[in-house]
């Protein structure tokens, strides 16, 4: 709702209130006509300053409200009647103006910032436009190409940034309302004539035409299918080229198509998937709510190769003192120098503090006697491993949670070396370290609620989305993946090409395919756990070289990697670059001799295969990994799966995930889908639907948010 009040005889106050950020309710919005008509009536007040509750001005329209049919005034109405009051209006904006709630500032004839504001509009996130007229007053307020800038990337800027391109008019570090009122006095007898910004000309830069040209080539590149940037850059348009009534209604119509797309729902059931994770509880019972953090001041990091190097930073720059260790000189010094680039490089562009002094380097282990919490990234070898777990266990203090970056080792056998497997938990950050915003925390059967509810805090605090996984080979993102990169490699022996799957996968919206992506990481990394696996066997021919465990089995990777081809680092790899260490991807002919030389040698012969059995070959089985995952009970829920898939694995975020996508396909056909390749290819893993995917689909397919009902019955039942 809104609350009216009048301070200082003469100035109407309207008061947001609708915790936690004020959204524009419906309930709030009829609080603002019925408070605007009443500030309106009094003769007594002079001008009106709008404001919200607790220190923030607006997060916008309430998202909440999306999926329900529509109630209360329109937005639309009520900015217009802001806008066109006789007494001026100012915004006193504190805290937040985003998305609605730039739009309610936009509609007031004055706007006063607290220089903490940030002001934007998100709506592109959430696979809309501004469409309470932000798209038609914010060009003629401050231009098109900043406008551009601002409604296609959803960027949020400061009250200083605000106040230079002219969104704001004053910026106070004092108190905003304080502020607003006497600016409110200020301004009461003055003529609003100029103050109504739909009234202004929008601005008409000469070369207009190519300043939209560019603005679509360039959310082309980065939407990767994404439909929202681009009707944003047709609604700015609008702007330019019709006038304001008719810009409305064409920001109308194209808010309309945004509002009732898939991509809308999908990503605005992403954006309450990310706030929905830090809720987390695990399969023991252990909760958010009823677990408490343990204070971290001081944190170690051991091993300085790729992660640690990243780890380090982030917790530097998040404000722990860390202790950073490496085994030898030479090692630790490359590393020291990496670090303090790394800081240079994040201060110089993202303003982070630089945070040199927060770090000691050391060649001794010894050196993280006093920290609160270690977080081992030393190579991918449980024999190391479990040493330096025995050697933490003996010198660290009591209390001190031990980590571990593995990315798919058991954490209850690291546990099992310590003399507090109860404070052993896995933190699996995702490279480069400093930049990836997922981490998941993986707690064993013996970690305790205190270890995962500190890990997923120090996660927070490090900037990053912490999600709460169990124990398993992989955990939950490698676990899936390994089902997807086995799909795809089939693919190649029953006649595909690293380009044909590639393609497919980035029109999908993924940033790379499955090829690139391994070129990217490095082949031999996949290599060596296959290899640790027994896996890997000398090479021969016959049926027998592509069947392990009684399933099929590919040996392309592995016979690439003994031919060298370790993807970019090695110049070859699923595709050739011009040199090792190069970026670019070119399809190599040796690869499609080589391809045909194996399928010749296994008595393999080549198809046509389309781009929906890529597809569907790929992601399928993927689904139906996550769908295992959640049966297990090692994800809480399908929230988890698809946070962790969009912010570690690039699933594009309009398709919310590849549970929120297995629930818009439908999850029977998902099942249909699964059965006829599997009838196909009985010999290849992971074509079996799940059990719980077979039930979820057999109650007709029930919404997304009712799987935790199912999931949650003794697991004997599903
Ligand atoms: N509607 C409904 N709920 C909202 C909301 C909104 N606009 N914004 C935030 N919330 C909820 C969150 O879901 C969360 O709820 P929970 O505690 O139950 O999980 C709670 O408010 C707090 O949010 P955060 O955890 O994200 O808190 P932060 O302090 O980290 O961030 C924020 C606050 C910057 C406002 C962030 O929540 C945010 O970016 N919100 C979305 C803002 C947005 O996109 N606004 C545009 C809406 S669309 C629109 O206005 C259309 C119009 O143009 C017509
Ligand atoms: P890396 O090979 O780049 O670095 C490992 C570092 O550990 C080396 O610098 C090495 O000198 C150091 N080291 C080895 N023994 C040590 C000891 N006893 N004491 C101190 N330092 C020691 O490896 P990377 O890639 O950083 O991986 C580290 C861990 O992170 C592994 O468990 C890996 O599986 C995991 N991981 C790796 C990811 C990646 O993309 N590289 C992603 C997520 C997790």
């Amino acid at each position: 709702m809104a609350f009216y009040s009048r301070v200082s005889g003469s100035v109407g106050m309207i008061t947001l209130q609708n915790p936690p950020v004020n959204a524009l309710s419906a309930a709030v919005r009829q609080g603002i006509v019925d408070t605007m008509h009443r500030a309106l009536s009094e003769p007594e007040v002079k001008s009106v300053v709008i404001c919200g509750q607790n220190g923030k001005f607006c997060g916008g329209a309430d998202i909440r409200e999306f999926g329900a049919k529509m109630t209360g005034p329109p937005l639309v109405p009520m900015v217009h009647l802001i806008e066109a009051a006789s007494k001026p209006v100012v915004a006193a904006i504190e805290g937040i103006a985003l998305g609605g709630g730039l739009e309610l500032a936009l509609s007031c004839h004055y706007r006063i910032a607290h220089s903490k504001a940030r002001l934007g509009f998100p709506e592109v996130a959430l696979g809309l436009l501004p469409g309470a007229g932000g798209t038609q007053r914010l060009p003629r307020l401050i231009g098109v190409p900043a406008s551009l800038d601002l409604i296609t990337t959803g960027r949020q800027v400061t009250a200083a940034e605000a106040r230079q391109l002219g969104i704001v008019d004053e910026v106070t570090d004092l108190n905003a309302v304080d502020a607003a009122v006497k600016f409110a006095q200020s301004v009461a007898d003055k003529s609003l004539d100029a103050r109504r910004i739909s009234t202004y000309p929008c601005p008409r830069p000469p070369d207009l035409d190519t300043i939209f040209e560019r603005a679509m080539q360039q959310v082309r590149r980065s939407a990767r299918g994404a439909i929202a940037p681009g009707t944003c850059v047709q609604a700015v348009h609008a702007a330019v080229t019709l006038p304001y009534a008719k810009g409305m209604e064409r920001e109308r119509e194209l808010f309309s198509v945004l509002f009732n797309s898939g991509q809308a729902r999908a990503l605005q059931y992403y954006f309450f998937a990310q706030r929905a994770v830090s809720r987390w509880s695990t399969a023991s019972g252990a909760r958010w709510d009823t677990s408490k953090p343990r204070p971290v001041h001081k944190a170690a990091v051991i091993g300085l190769g790729t992660m640690g190097r990243g780890i380090t930073v982030s917790l530097a720059q998040a404000g722990f003192s860390v202790v950073a260790v490496e085994t030898q000189e030479k090692q630790l010094l490359e590393a020291k120098q990496a670090v303090s680039g790394m800081l240079e490089r994040g201060a110089k562009r993202r303003g982070v503090p630089l945070a040199h002094d927060k770090i000691k380097y050391s060649c001794s282990v010894q050196a993280v006697a006093d920290v609160d919490l270690v977080i081992e990234a030393v190579f991918e070898d449980m024999a190391l491993k479990k040493t330096i777990f025995q050697q933490l266990s003996a010198i660290c203090k009591p209390g001190a949670l031990l980590c571990t970056n593995t990315s798919g080792l058991d954490i209850d056998e690291l546990a099992s070396q310590t003399q507090s497997p109860e404070l052993v938990v896995g933190m699996h950050f995702f490279a480069p370290a400093h930049v990836m915003q997922l981490l998941e925390v993986v707690y064993g059967p013996r970690s305790c609620p205190e270890a995962v509810a500190t890990a997923m805090q120090m996660g927070k605090k490090m900037g990053k989305v912490s999600v709460a996984v169990g124990n398993c080979r992989g955990f939950v993102g490698n676990r899936m993946l390994k089902l997807y990169l086995e799909q795809a490699f089939f693919l190649l022996e029953e006649g595909a090409t690293p380009e044909q799957v590639d393609q497919v996968l980035e029109e999908f919206g993924f940033p790379m395919g499955v090829f690139k992506v391994s070129d990217l990481s490095g082949l031999d990394i996949g290599w060596k756990v296959r290899k640790a696996d027994g896996l890997v066997l000398p090479a021969f021919t016959g049926t027998s070289a592509r069947i392990r465990g009684g399933s099929r089995y590919s040996p392309l990777g592995d016979l690439l990697c003994e031919q060298g081809r370790f993807g970019q680092k090695t110049g070859k790899g699923w595709y050739q670059y011009d040199k090792p260490g190069g970026r670019v991807a070119k399809p190599d002919p040796w690869l499609f001799g080589f391809l045909e030389d194996y399928r010749a040698q296994h008595g393999l012969v080549a198809r046509r295969i389309d781009h929906q059995e890529v597809l569907e070959r790929c992601l399928y089985p993927l689904i139906n990994e996550g769908f295992q995952i959640l049966q297990d009970g090692i994800a809480a829920g399908p929230e988890d799966i698809d946070v962790i898939y969009v912010l570690g694995y690039g699933w594009p975020r309009h398709r919310g995930g590849p549970m929120f996508y297995a629930s818009q396909v439908g999850l029977d056909k998902v099942v249909e889908r699964l059965e006829h390749y599997q009838q196909i290819h009985p010999d290849v893993p992971g074509l079996q639907p799940c059990r719980l995917l077979r039930k979820l689909a057999a109650i007709s397919n029930p919404a997304i948010h009712k799987w935790r009902e199912v999931i949650q019955k003794p697991r004997s039942q599903l």
